[in-house]
Parts: structure tokens; sequence; C-alpha cells
């Protein structure tokens, strides 16, 4: 009785925990493609040119979400001639999920 309460619970937090994983992990890979991608801007440049592998992000837990979001949109307006992005634009949360995940 025990055993079978136990698995019913453990098949909900598996199912539970799953979706969030996936989606928290596709979101990553959108930002990888943006990050790795020199459509950004005009600059012929992408984020990886001057953060390859990571370089001089190893601070980004020191930021809020909003906080990454203005850096990103800076570097994308400065660094890349570009456009910024939305606030809530899913190209900005991909951008700071994957950031964030350079860390991990
Ligand atoms: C032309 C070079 C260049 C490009 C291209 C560039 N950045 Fe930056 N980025 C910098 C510099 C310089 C800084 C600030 C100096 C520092 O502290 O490393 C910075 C800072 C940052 C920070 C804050 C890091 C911290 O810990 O202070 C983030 C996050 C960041 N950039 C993300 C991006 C993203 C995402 C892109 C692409 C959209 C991008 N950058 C494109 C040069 C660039």
């Amino acid at each position: 009785m025990l055993q079978k309460f136990l698995d019913l619970f453990l098949c909900a937090i598996i199912a539970a925990t799953f979706p969030t994983a996936s989606a928290a992990s596709s979101l990553d890979a959108v930002g990888r493609t943006l990050f790795e991608s020199t459509t950004l801007g005009k600059s012929g440049r992408s984020c990886s040119t001057c953060h390859p592998g990571g370089r001089g992000l190893e601070q980004v837990d020191d930021f809020t979400d909003d906080e990454l979001k203005d850096i990103i949109n800076a570097c994308i307006r400065d660094a890349l001639h570009g456009s910024k992005l939305a606030e809530n634009a899913e190209e900005l949360r991909a951008l700071v999920a994957y950031v964030r995940s350079l860390k991990r």
C-alpha cells in the first residue's frame, strides 16, 4: 500500500518535472543558436565573437533577468549594431537562459 503510494508520488514528480525541464532546455537551445548567429545585427559579428565559450560572462549570476536583458540589448545595439529586442521577446528570454546555462 505504502509502496503503491510512493510509486504514484514518484510518477507525479517525474511528470511535473519533465515538461518544465525540456521547455527550459529548448529555450537554451534557441538561445545558443542566437548566440552563434550573426543575424542579430549588421556588424557581421555574433555574441560568441566576443564571448567565445562564455568568456566575460562569468558574473551573470550577479544580475537579475531584467538587468541581463538590458545588458544583452546594449550588446545587441552597440556591439552588433542591431535593433534592441522587446522586453518580453522569446529571443531575449532565450539569450538570458543561454548565458545563464553557460555557467552550469
Ligand atoms: C564587440 C564585442 C561584443 C559582442 C559582439 C557582444 N558583447 Fe556582450 N559584452 C561585451 C563587453 C565589452 C562587455 C562588458 C565588459 C565585461 O565585463 O566583460 C559585455 C558584457 C556582456 C554581459 C554582461 C556580463 C557580465 O558579467 O558583466 C552579457 C550578459 C553579455 N555581454 C551578453 C552578450 C550577448 C548575449 C551578446 C550577443 C547578443 C553579446 N554580449 C555581444 C562585448 C561584446
